[in-house]
């Protein structure tokens, strides 16, 4: 069987950047089996945005299993506007029956569940891990594409063997935070179009990453001028022009931030990953203390007098 890389620093580093970037989403915030049961059937075909809306009004309306179990299908469908592919409203109260014919409670077993109506794949994972706290990887279509471009190195991989790597690196007890950590990943960072690799907490170990993006050789962005447009090299190159043009001065950081964004239209936060992640290779230093806020391009100083300096970088 084919062994797949558990890289410690960025599972680390994932769970990290989870504990201080999670998205704030409602469902997130309680463990009531059947409020997150309703979000996940909300979320199989809706975006997050209009879940957002529309879950709290739901258990507004039907609090609880029982409450929707009573409640006439049409009802349900009701209070299911807005949400598209109604049917689900119809299959979440039959699930709902179901559970109150099982004293009121889920089942724990993959068959039994995958067995309850409007309940797929995808959500029997996701109410394992979600509801239940089983160790179990949740895929769906971001989580593929992430996953795909992080340990293959590509798009496209087939879902066995995505499935099956997922499974293998998904640290044990933390199912639901490292599930939803990918997710927002996916959402935030690892989009179908423009990753912002900079920002990532697995870009260091991301082959994607590592073969297409980030330090993509200056010979081939001559061949490539589209995909170079943008990019993090392209930032990264622009912020050391503008200190070459300055050096030997220092540079206001916020001047410099402003000037790169203006001039290539990109965002605040991907001048300042590109800005980080050039400092931490050397490339520029930053000057740290109460009322400074300078860079400059590495001098050739003594050690002992960038540190009488306050400069910081290696
Ligand atoms: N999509 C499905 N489940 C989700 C969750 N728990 N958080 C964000 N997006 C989701």
């Amino acid at each position: 069987m084919r062994r797949y890389r558990s890289p410690v620093d960025a599972k680390v580093a994932l769970l990290a950047w989870y504990d201080r970037e999670a998205r704030d989403l409602p469902w997130r915030r309680t463990r009531d089996p059947y409020a997150i049961v309703v979000a996940e059937f909300m979320l199989q075909q809706t975006t997050v945005r209009r879940v957002t809306e529309k879950w709290r009004p739901f258990l507004d309306r039907f609090p609880t299993w029982s409450a929707l179990a009573k409640a006439a299908p049409g009802a349900a469908i009701d209070a299911w506007r807005g949400l598209g592919y109604n049917r689900r409203a119809l299959r979440l109260r039959e699930l709902a029956l179901e559970v109150m014919d099982r004293g009121g409670t889920l089942p724990q077993e993959p068959d039994a569940l995958r067995r309850l109506p409007g309940v797929g794949t995808y959500t029997v994972s996701a109410i394992r891990a979600f509801v239940l706290g089983h160790d179990v990887a949740t895929i769906d279509v971001n989580l593929r594409r992430v996953l795909g471009r992080w340990l293959f190195g590509r798009e496209g991989v087939r879902d066995r063997e995505v499935a099956a790597a997922a499974q293998a690196i998904l640290p044990p007890g933390q199912a639901k935070e490292w599930n939803q950590a990918l997710m927002d990943i996916g959402a935030t960072i690892c989009g179908v179009r423009a990753p912002r690799c900079l920002l990532c907490p697995i870009h260091p170990e991301c082959r994607w990453a590592a073969s297409e993006k980030i330090h993509r050789d200056d010979r081939s962005a001559g061949r490539r001028q589209g995909r170079f447009a943008g990019s993090s090299r392209q930032v990264r190159g622009r912020i050391v022009d503008l200190l070459r043009d300055h050096f030997p001065e220092p540079l206001s950081r916020a001047a410099a931030i402003e000037r790169v964004k203006d001039a290539l239209v990109v965002d605040s936060a991907s001048v300042e990953a590109a800005l980080l992640s050039l400092v931490r290779d050397g490339l520029v230093e930053d000057r740290v203390g109460p009322d400074t806020d300078l860079l400059v391009l590495p001098a050739a100083r003594s050690p002992e007098r960038k540190a009488q300096l306050g400069f910081r970088g290696r």
